[in-house]
């Protein structure tokens, strides 16, 4: 049986990555493909317990390289009960947000330094790298306006506080902004930088565009 195919969503918090993966999920069911749908952290029993812990403000102080192994745990996990099982039977995995997240933020925001998190990429998810990231980088103004008015939202509807990194000081958010765009210059082969303001729709036919490409070239 052929490999799957493993695609992960990348960008700033508030850049439309949860809308974009359930209209591509949408796009490829009409296809007669059935992705597996999953995030980062979370997805996992034993993730949805690390994604608490990380996310929550009440569970600061914490140390940078805490936030980053735990980031790490919860990847493994999800690579040994999710990700390796469907890519073993042929899935397409559609992944919100893997190492990139943990190199823009823990490297970039947190300052740990993107050779670290590379270190500990190969310890923990040896060589599997996603086969397409598509990464949403709106502008950084636009980016903070919207993740600020989604926590506001979601804390008032819900009454639980996810707030730990859409709090942090507007330079954090730029050191990640900027780390991303680091990666894609880097390994331009994987990563498909969608950039500028664009509508929901606009940003979607380009990721049609990069997944048709880059699925029927690999099949
Ligand atoms: P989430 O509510 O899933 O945000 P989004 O919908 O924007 O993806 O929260 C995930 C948060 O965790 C987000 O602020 C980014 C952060 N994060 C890291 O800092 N490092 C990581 O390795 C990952 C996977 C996420």
């Amino acid at each position: 049986m052929p490999r799957g195919f493993l695609i992960t969503l990348e960008g700033l918090d508030g850049s439309g990555k949860t809308t974009q993966i359930k209209r591509l999920a949408g796009w490829l069911q009409r296809r007669g493909i059935d992705p597996v749908v999953t995030r980062q952290p979370g997805g996992t029993a034993t993730g949805d317990r690390i994604r608490a812990l990380l996310l929550d403000s009440g569970s600061c102080p914490m140390a940078p390289m805490t936030e980053m192994a735990l980031m790490f745990a919860d990847r493994a996990q999800a690579i040994s009960e999710v990700i390796e099982p469907a890519l073993a039977a042929g899935r397409v995995v559609l992944c919100d947000r893997f190492t990139d997240s943990t190199e823009a933020y823990q490297g970039g925001g947190r300052q740990l330094g993107s050779q670290s998190v590379l270190e500990l990429h190969r310890l923990v998810c040896g060589d599997l790298q996603p086969d397409l990231t598509l990464l949403l980088l709106p502008s950084l103004e636009s980016s903070l306006a919207r993740a600020r008015a989604r926590n506001e939202r979601s804390a008032a509807q819900t009454g639980k506080d996810e707030g730990r990194f859409e709090t942090e000081k507007e330079a954090f958010f730029r050191r990640v902004w900027e780390k991303y765009r680091a990666i894609a210059a880097r390994e331009p082969a994987r990563v498909v930088l969608i950039e500028g303001n664009l509508t929901i729709d606009e940003v979607q036919e380009q990721i049609v565009e990069a997944v048709s490409e880059r699925l029927v070239a690999a099949r």
